[in-house]
């Protein structure tokens, strides 16, 4: 069956090459994914889509690829590791990969992350395409060429380079669990307060239902065009980490995933935002974040000195101090660097620390 394209974009960057996103419906066929002529096709991929890339290979086989191979690298985090990735190199090389061959990725974020950190190195750097799987790979994480592995902290290890392509197909996201739909939204709904109010506008009509048709390539609109101005996050790409300073720190201190996390990280943003910002819709943020599903405080008695030491530790800060992401109002972030007290006043905001 012929799928439907919802929206395309070419985003290139001098040093990192180009990446053609597609967003559709019907669209995971090996026609997106395995450009043709390649000798060798490696599919990497994780447990939970291993049908998934399955299929695509099968179809890649009956069509002009030549040798198609599927690897089954660990779920979610598991993959992101230097064990995982010398075992994949030893794989490709078994394989006979030259640098004209193609590893085709097909998962959630840590999935790409990790296909595209092998991809970059082996062999200097052999050709990519993503499947991305997930909604929080989908908006954020296969979009813009960040690879990484964790090595002692996370995504320490990394290069910055755009897969060839990325496929979003909505068929595949329709059937993903509400936990995963949640993880996903917590991104989708920080692309919107940062930038899109249509976003914001979805989410709060119709909480996690909201039109994946709508969401996604949105999303996805905003991501683009932040990276398209300042690929290696010299500025303005900081901005995506609205919501991150705060949340990453709440994540490790409390070992929830990182889409809670980063709800919960918006919370206290917007609420620091308010107090220095007059920033009006804290509270609307708060409301609509909470009708996804997701959290908007911090679980338990979460020790503030610790997670004020996590903050600390994280690398976004600078010379000149702790720097977050703020709202003016909706659609109008900034960077600013803030003192202890507003740290603090945002992570009452969110139950940790006293009130
Ligand atoms: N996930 C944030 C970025 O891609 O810059």
């Amino acid at each position: 069956m012929a799928g439907s394209i919802l929206k395309s974009w070419v985003l290139s960057s001098a040093e990192g090459g180009e990446s053609l996103i597609r967003v559709g419906r019907g669209i995971s066929g090996a026609e997106e994914l395995v450009p043709p002529h390649h000798r060798n096709v490696a599919v990497l991929t994780q447990p939970s889509v291993a049908s998934v890339a399955k299929e695509l290979a099968d179809e890649a086989t009956t069509g002009t690829a030549g040798n198609v191979h599927v690897v089954v690298l660990p779920d979610g985090d598991a993959a992101k590791d230097m064990g995982v990735v010398a075992d994949i190199y030893e794989r490709l090389n078994r394989f006979g990969f030259t640098r004209d061959d193609l590893v085709v990725a097909v998962g959630g974020g840590a999935l790409t992350d990790t296909a595209g950190f092998i991809a970059a190195t082996y062999l200097r750097g052999v050709t990519v395409t993503y499947l991305s799987t997930t909604l929080l790979g989908a908006v954020d994480a296969a979009i813009g060429g960040k690879t990484g592995v964790n090595v002692g902290g996370k995504n320490l290890a990394g290069v910055f380079r755009h897969p060839s392509r990325v496929v979003v197909d909505l068929d595949i996201l329709d059937n993903l669990p509400r936990r995963l739909l949640c993880e996903g939204a917590a991104e989708a709904v920080k692309a919107g307060f940062i930038a899109e109010p249509t976003i914001v506008a979805a989410y709060e009509a119709q909480g996690l239902d909201a039109p994946l048709d709508v969401v996604v390539p949105e999303a996805i609109g905003v991501k683009v065009r932040t990276v398209e101005a300042d690929f290696r996050e010299g500025g303005l790409r900081a901005i995506l980490n609205y919501g991150h300073t705060i949340g990453h720190a709440v994540e490790l201190a409390a070992g929830i995933s990182h889409g809670e996390a980063v709800a919960i990280g918006m919370v206290a943003a917007g609420r620091i935002s308010e107090s220095v910002l007059g920033f009006a819709e804290a509270a609307r943020q708060r409301d609509i974040i909470a009708g996804i599903g997701l959290p908007v405080s911090a679980p338990g008695d979460l020790d503030a000195a610790e997670v004020i030491r996590l903050i600390h530790r994280d690398k976004k800060r600078d010379a000149g101090g702790l720097r977050m992401v703020l709202l003016e109002s909706l659609g109008r972030p900034v960077l600013q660097y803030v003192g202890e007290d507003l740290v603090q006043l945002g992570l009452r905001e969110i139950g940790v620390g006293k009130s």
